[in-house]
């Protein structure tokens, strides 16, 4: 059985070997990406992808600790990373109160919190009282409103320097590791080597410490819209397409059930 990773081996993997990150929302995809993936990240992606919406933004606390669960329960020896969604972490008693709400009524392992030097005070206050936390710096899904859409940063020797000032804000927080997202790959290389945690790159170029991807966009589920940093591992939803149109198809020229499939 595979040995479930902690913060202590996510930490020593730095330098050594690629972390695999991949977000699941349920228990049966999650017990899918068990066996090879290091972390599961259950994002608030899913208020896209699983609940149809057009952004993170309305992610409830109450839908992340549901989804949170399912997914601990499909990957039991996986190490689990809630979201916090939008709102939840504004000021040090909210974040406190809200992440304390993941580690009672779910068994994940860290919370994961949008910000960088801005957000600092809120990561220091989780860490010192027991909560561990995973950042989130450069493109921020839950900023897509404010900043009119989703924009790829590291564009300039200004938004250079302020994710790395950010990646080190955040470290000194007491941060455990990183996700950085939409960042020119040379800078994002650049801020991994500033830090001495582990930095998870999505759309951020391979010379970082692993990578993240929403399991949806890479197993080509979601259709919506593919941002240039996804790879399609597979074409899913024409497999699922096509496997439902041949089920229906089935069920109406009545060659399904077969023998087999009835008692
Ligand atoms: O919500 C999410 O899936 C994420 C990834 C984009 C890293 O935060």
């Amino acid at each position: 059985m595979k040995k479930k990773m902690t913060i202590s081996s996510i930490q020593k993997a730095k330098g050594v070997t690629p972390l695999v990150m991949i977000t699941a929302y349920d228990a049966l995809f999650a017990s899918l990406f068990e066996s090879s993936c290091d972390m599961i990240l259950v994002g608030d992606s899913l208020n896209m992808s699983f609940a149809g919406k057009s952004d993170t933004l309305s992610a409830t606390m109450d839908q992340m600790i549901y989804h949170t669960n399912a997914v601990c329960n499909g990957a039991k020896n996986s190490f689990v990373i809630c979201d916090m969604p939008f709102g939840t972490y504004t000021n040090e008693d909210d974040a406190l109160k809200n992440a304390i709400r993941v580690f009672q009524e779910t068994s994940a392992d860290c919370v994961k919190i949008e910000g960088g030097d801005d957000k600092a005070n809120i990561v220091k206050h989780l860490t010192s009282n027991g909560i561990a936390v995973c950042g989130h710096i450069g493109l921020l899904p839950q900023s897509v409103r404010s900043e009119g859409g989703y924009k790829v940063k590291g564009k300039t020797s200004a938004e250079c320097l302020s994710l790395i000032e950010d990646a080190i804000a955040i470290e000194d927080a007491g941060a455990f590791c990183m996700v950085v997202e939409g960042v020119k790959a040379e800078v994002a290389a650049e801020l991994a080597n500033s830090v001495d945690i582990p930095v998870i790159g999505i759309g951020a170029g391979c010379d970082v410490d692993g990578q993240v991807l929403v399991f949806s966009d890479m197993l080509g589920l979601f259709e919506e819209f593919t941002p240039k940093f996804v790879k399609k591992y597979i074409d899913g939803a024409s497999l699922v397409r096509d496997a439902v149109i041949n089920y229906a198809d089935e069920v109406k020229k009545r060659e399904f059930p077969q023998e087999i499939h009835t008692y």
